[in-house]
């Protein structure tokens, strides 16, 4: 038996010794806007076959990770259909062809893999004579296995536009018992009989949008030879899930489950289903993709989502993804390496959607349950579209599971209306999106566009521009001629001043006229290229035809573009401290701020952020240079420029390039030299959807004056704490300490006072002709306790003159309070603890109100009362 690892090894090596350079599988995320995933051996290759670089080796071959959802139905049902494959290839870039590539298939298959001739079928593309004749006079294929077939199977493209040509295949024949067992079975058959293992794509056009072929530079060579296919036949399995690929993956899930593969057909799919769903789900992660509701994020998403959903139906109620993942990992590492080295951020990723949709799962689950139960009831077998868009909209649960749901248990959903509900969702979002950048063209835009032609940007290089007005726009209708204070739209031949696009905001700037001067405060792209002036007559009048002046603002243009500067270095810097998932989902220039968004799973920790923020400002003060160049799309992709996936570009692209670390299509406005952005301060990080962060900056005297503002912030706070800028924090917490000991104290005493006998000093009121004292020793540990004996007297007894003692260790306290009233007849608190103060061995003061004394001899309180007693009584026989 032979392993698979030595099923590729062999491969390499046969084509190696035929001159072939040995490149590692590219990633599952190509570098290819027009590309969702990498489907094959030849994406990474594309800007070759098309002629736009020139290969280093004219002889590569490879191993390559593919991720392809077209058959994704198919996957558990067939014996070889999977959305995650390895394939083995080897490419001729315009060295050998047909000739040379068909014997040494036939070599590599009958002699290093040792197959039987006798297996083998092949098929040529409908009238490649060529291709028909070197199989049955070189190779000596028996004719009557040579199968002639049309465009569907035997003509190759990686999409509608692309390299792409006719194509010969290899297939293995299982023999008549493995199949459908019609009479007319042949190669082609759907059935599992044939089963192909390599294609020899003969790559000589290019096809246009048009779908018109042209003869690409050169005639290639791109072949793809399935390993899980090959690896079944020379394992004697029936199909690639028995393989050492993923055999052992579908044990570990029977392991997990209890049940065994080969117990019964559906419960096999769902096995079957999951190993290759995980497969593919451990390598998206590993290659930089996250969950998320479009692109690829989305293809990801739904695959583990099929295979938790198929876990359940093998009754797995936990997670478990990871641990079937933990088996790929295992198998697949040593072929890709970087797999071991990501394992703890695939776990991550993988574990946090599994639980979340765990979550969705139950809820959906339980309403689905009834819907169908309710719906049985009433004998029909619809779910109704309604119902399943409330499952998607309201509850996060997948419409495709709805389905899947529904079609188990016999039912079917009604898809008109859940299209039309969702179409109209999308409708919705679609115009809260709307605002002054995606302006669509109106008639008088479209009129504008055919009248003059595109409008030149010449604001790259130049401040200011001589030109033409085209056109006036007034409330949608041209006019002749514009007058102070009109609000108009202007058309000119060519412009500095920068619409609105790609993030970055429109200059303001100034047309001149030599019978007046309009203020320019938007522009705009209402079609693509034509650019649209929003403006006011500032003075005299504008007439169409006449030659004018447009002008920038300067200032604010430069202010602009050191921030977006600033947001390709922050990028960069990103992608350095997080990790190569990180892909700009959104971006914001203006003159005071960026905003920069991009896929990323956590809140960013400070010290990441610190880390970040000096990454960029190392760069700025690096002075690097800032420069552009125009290419073709395909150059720039093969160069490897960052690309945002989903945007159109044109077929010459701007490559915006800051010193030697940064190379991004840009058609926004920059600085020259990193060092003119000043300085970077970020302001802000945030969530603005799952696993999309934004972070949010100044630069230049704006982040300067984020410092000053908390320079000053802190300032305040020193002069109000009377310390110095770097005691703030220390003194703070001192103070905090303080505050929360106070408290306790507080605290404290209020629960003493509250069981304190209140009532019994209230009754020792003694009544002095007309004077009413109360006197007493009491349960105080200082004069704050004291002082709150008396706060509640005041209240309770009010008119009362109060004199308190207490003591603590060798410590006494007296504490006299006179109310207002008797203060008017001459009593005095100051003046009582005067008196009575010596006989605690101290002495104090006060006011006439409130006075206080502490003293060290506590052996004399009592005796202190008594005087206190006497003095009043004395007092007041004086003053009656
Ligand atoms: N590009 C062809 C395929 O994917 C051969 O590599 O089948």
């Amino acid at each position: 038996m032979m392993k698979s690892s030595e099923i590729k090894k062999s491969f390499l090596s046969f084509f190696e010794k035929r001159g072939h350079k040995v490149l590692p599988s590219s990633s599952l995320v190509p570098d290819d806007p027009t590309l969702l995933l990498t489907t094959a051996g030849m994406v990474q290759f594309k800007p070759i076959f098309q002629g736009d670089i020139k290969p280093e080796f004219t002889r590569i071959t490879t191993v390559q990770k593919c991720c392809r959802t077209t058959d994704i139905e198919k996957v558990g049902h067939t014996a070889r259909h999977l959305t995650f494959f390895e394939m083995l290839g080897n490419f001729s870039f315009g060295d050998y062809y047909k000739k040379e590539m068909i014997p040494w298939a036939w070599e590599f298959l009958t002699k290093d893999l040792g197959l039987d001739p006798n297996h083998l079928w092949v098929s040529v593309f409908t009238d490649d004579d060529e291709a028909f004749k070197i199989w049955k006079d070189d190779v000596g294929v028996d004719p009557k296995r040579i199968v002639r077939l049309g465009e569907d199977s035997n003509f190759w493209s990686a999409g509608p536009v692309g390299p792409c040509g006719p194509c010969s295949e290899i297939h293995y024949d299982f023999g008549k018992e493995r199949g459908c067992k019609n009479e007319d079975c042949t190669v082609g058959c759907d059935c599992d009989r044939f089963l192909e293992i390599w294609n020899l794509v003969f790559m000589q056009y290019y096809r246009s949008e048009d779908g018109k072929l042209t003869d690409l530079p050169a005639k290639n060579i791109d072949t793809g030879f399935g390993v899980e296919r090959a690896a079944s036949i020379l394992q004697g399995v029936k199909t690639n899930f028995e393989t050492d690929l993923i055999g052992p993956i579908i044990d570990k899930i029977s392991a997990l489950s209890g049940v065994n593969y080969g117990a019964a057909e559906k419960s096999d799919i769902s096995l079957k289903i999951i190993a290759d769903h995980i497969r593919a789900v451990t390598f998206l992660i590993n290659d930089g993709v996250i969950p998320s509701n479009e692109g690829r994020g989305y293809v990801l998403r739904r695959l583990l989502r099929r295979a938790i959903r198929h876990g359940r139906l093998l009754g797995i109620d936990e997670g478990f993804a990871f641990e079937v993942a933990s088996v790929v990992i295992d198998l697949m590492r040593q072929t890709y390496p970087d797999l071991k080295d990501n394992l703890d951020y695939v776990k991550r990723i993988m574990v946090s959607e599994e639980e979340r949709f765990l979550s969705t799962l139950k809820q959906g689950l339980g309403i689905l349950d009834n819907i169908i139960s309710v719906e049985r009831s009433k004998e029909s077998a619809m779910i109704s579209g309604d119902l399943a868009f409330q499952l998607y909209d309201t509850y996060g649960f997948p419409i495709e599971l709805t389905r899947e749901i529904a079609q188990e248990n016999g039912f079917s959903v009604d898809d008109k209306l859940f299209k039309e509900l969702m179409a109209g969702q999308r409708a919705k979002a679609k115009a809260a999106r709307v605002d002054s950048a995606f302006e669509s063209a109106g008639q008088v835009h479209l009129t504008a566009l055919d009248s003059f032609g595109k409008t030149e940007f010449t604001g790259y290089n130049s401040a200011s521009q001589e030109t033409v007005v085209l056109g006036i726009i007034k409330d949608n209708d041209f006019i002749e001629r514009a007058g102070e204070g009109d609000e108009v739209e202007i058309i000119l031949k060519e412009t500095p001043i920068y619409a609105e696009k790609g993030g970055q905001v429109a200059d303001h700037g100034v047309i001149e006229t030599e019978t007046g001067r309009l203020l320019v405060n938007h522009a705009f792209y209402p079609a693509p290229d034509l650019i649209v002036h929003k403006a006011r007559v500032l003075s005299g009048h504008i007439e169409e035809g006449q030659r004018a002046t447009a002008s920038i603002d300067i200032s604010r243009r430069a202010s602009i573009c050191r921030n977006h500067t600033a947001t390709h270095i922050l990028h960069w810097a990103l992608s350095n401290a997080l990790g190569r998932h990180i892909k700009q989902a959104g971006s914001s220039v203006d003159e005071e701020k960026l905003r920069f968004d991009f896929t990323h799973f956590e809140a960013i920790p400070p010290s990441t952020l610190r880390k970040v923020e000096k990454m960029v400002n190392e760069k700025i003060m690096a002075n690097l240079t800032v420069s552009f160049h125009e290419t073709s799309l395909e150059a720039a992709k093969a160069a490897g420029v960052i690309a945002l996936f989903g945007e159109k570009y044109g077929e010459t692209v701007r490559v915006l390039e800051v010193g030697d670390f940064s190379r991004e299509l840009c058609g926004g406005t920059h600085v020259s030299a990193t060092s003119d952005i000043g300085l970077f301060k970020i302001a802000a990080e945030s969530s603005i959807a799952a696993n999309t962060r934004r972070v949010e900056a100044t630069t230049a005297l704006l982040a300067l004056n984020e410092f000053y503002l908390e320079e000053d912030e802190l300032k305040a706070a020193a002069a109000i704490l009377r310390c110095g800028d770097f005691e703030v924090a220390k003194r703070t917490q001192a103070l905090q300490e303080a505050l929360k000991a106070a408290e306790k104290r507080a605290a404290d005493l209020k629960r003493r006072l509250a069981g304190a006998d209140i009532d019994g000093l209230i009754s020792s009121t003694q009544s002095l002709r007309g004077v009413e004292l109360i006197a007493q020793i009491v349960q105080a540990d200082d004069i704050d306790g004291l002082r709150s004996f008396v706060d509640i007297l005041k209240e309770k007894a009010a008119g009362a003159l109060v004199v308190l003692g207490a003591s603590k260790d060798d410590r006494a306290f007296l504490l006299a309070h006179v109310p207002l009233k008797l203060i008017e007849k001459g009593f005095d608190a100051g003046e009582i603890i005067k008196e009575i103060s010596p006989l605690i061995g101290g002495g104090g003061g006060g006011r006439k109100e409130m006075a206080q004394a502490g003293g060290k001899n506590p052996g004399g309180l009592e005796a202190a009362i008594e005087r206190a007693v006497q003095y009043v009584r004395k007092k007041d026989e004086g003053s009656s």
